[in-house]
């Protein structure tokens, strides 16, 4: 079990961790947040974490709680205090602590900083990734800053429940163009009639996921025609193949969307490859 949290400056029991009752996450959802994938109680894709970590904030005018450097030690003495090797570590930061103003408080307010560690089972997910999973389609209905990745969830947490109603993993957004945008909590991706491997462009509404990002890089060094162009449902479901990218799915193959095959309606080869080469960059860029 991982016990150990890291709230504003002390490592504390999980069971005696709590935030004031007047944390702006808390009442107004203003805070921003990261995962990490551990590997070998390592983090994986540092930089493209704490780039977007940093920006994230940036845009919301969140000041960084401390240096890149600093954070790092203190995330990595989170995991090490909980002894995970293979899991998630979470990191949120939001503006303080403030009697209840929508405006922002005082600007020498320090922004609340909540670390949690969380343990993965990697061959459970090995056998998940094996088998593929279910999506539902939902429609879009989150606001228009989705490349800010903040605590505002609420729309993802209906959408993955509506999903987890019915046996599914995943709710991939369909947006008022009858496009896909992302899932709850991960990036879509098919690889379509023509073999060509498609994500949503990040023009669009939606999170720049790190895997992604990773992936696109991966994809095109192993020979892979890639293309950052949207596809509708119709298309995933006419799609060679399907998956999902995040740190906590990696990379997931989706064989049924609304109830019907894609493809073949089994994980297929192309899935398989980028999930092994994305676990082995995960493993190799981890610090
Ligand atoms: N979710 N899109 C959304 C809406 C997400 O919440 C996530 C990640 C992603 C994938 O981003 P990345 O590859 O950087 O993990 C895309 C995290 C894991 C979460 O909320 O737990």
């Amino acid at each position: 079990m991982s016990r150990i949290a890291y709230v504003n400056g002390r490592f504390v029991a999980k069971t005696d961790a709590v935030v004031h009752i007047e944390d702006r996450g808390y009442q107004f959802a203003d805070a921003g947040y990261e995962v990490w994938a551990l590997f070998g109680g390592k983090l994986s894709d540092p930089e493209g974490h704490f780039a977007r970590l940093e920006r994230s904030l940036g845009e919301l005018r969140i000041p960084m709680p401390m240096s890149r450097k600093a954070l790092t030690v203190v995330l990595k003495e989170t995991v090490r205090r909980n002894r995970v090797s293979e899991g998630l570590v979470y990191l949120q930061v939001s503006r303080g602590v403030a009697p209840r103003d929508h405006a922002f408080p005082a600007a020498d307010t320090p922004p609340a900083i909540v670390i949690t560690v969380s343990r993965v089972d990697r061959e459970a997910s090995e056998a998940r990734a094996r088998k593929g999973v279910a999506v539902v389609t939902t429609p879009e209905n989150r606001w228009g800053r989705c490349d800010i990745k903040t605590v505002g969830l609420l729309p993802n947490a209906m959408a993955k429940q509506k999903a987890r109603e019915v046996g599914a993993v995943e709710a991939w957004f369909v947006d008022d163009l009858g496009l896909v945008t992302e899932g709850a909590s991960s990036n879509a991706w098919i690889v379509d009639r023509d073999g060509a491997l498609r994500t949503r462009d990040t023009n669009a509404n939606i999170l720049r996921g790190v895997t992604r990002l990773s992936l696109l890089d991966v994809a095109r060094q192993a020979g892979l025609k890639v293309e950052e162009r949207p596809f509708t449902p119709q298309e995933a479901l006419d799609a060679q193949e399907a998956f999902i990218t995040g740190a906590g799915t990696l990379v997931l193959p989706v064989v049924l969307m609304d109830g019907k095959p894609i493809g073949s309606g089994k994980p297929g080869p192309v899935a398989a490859r980028l999930r092994a080469l994305y676990i082995e960059h995960a493993k190799a860029t981890a610090v």
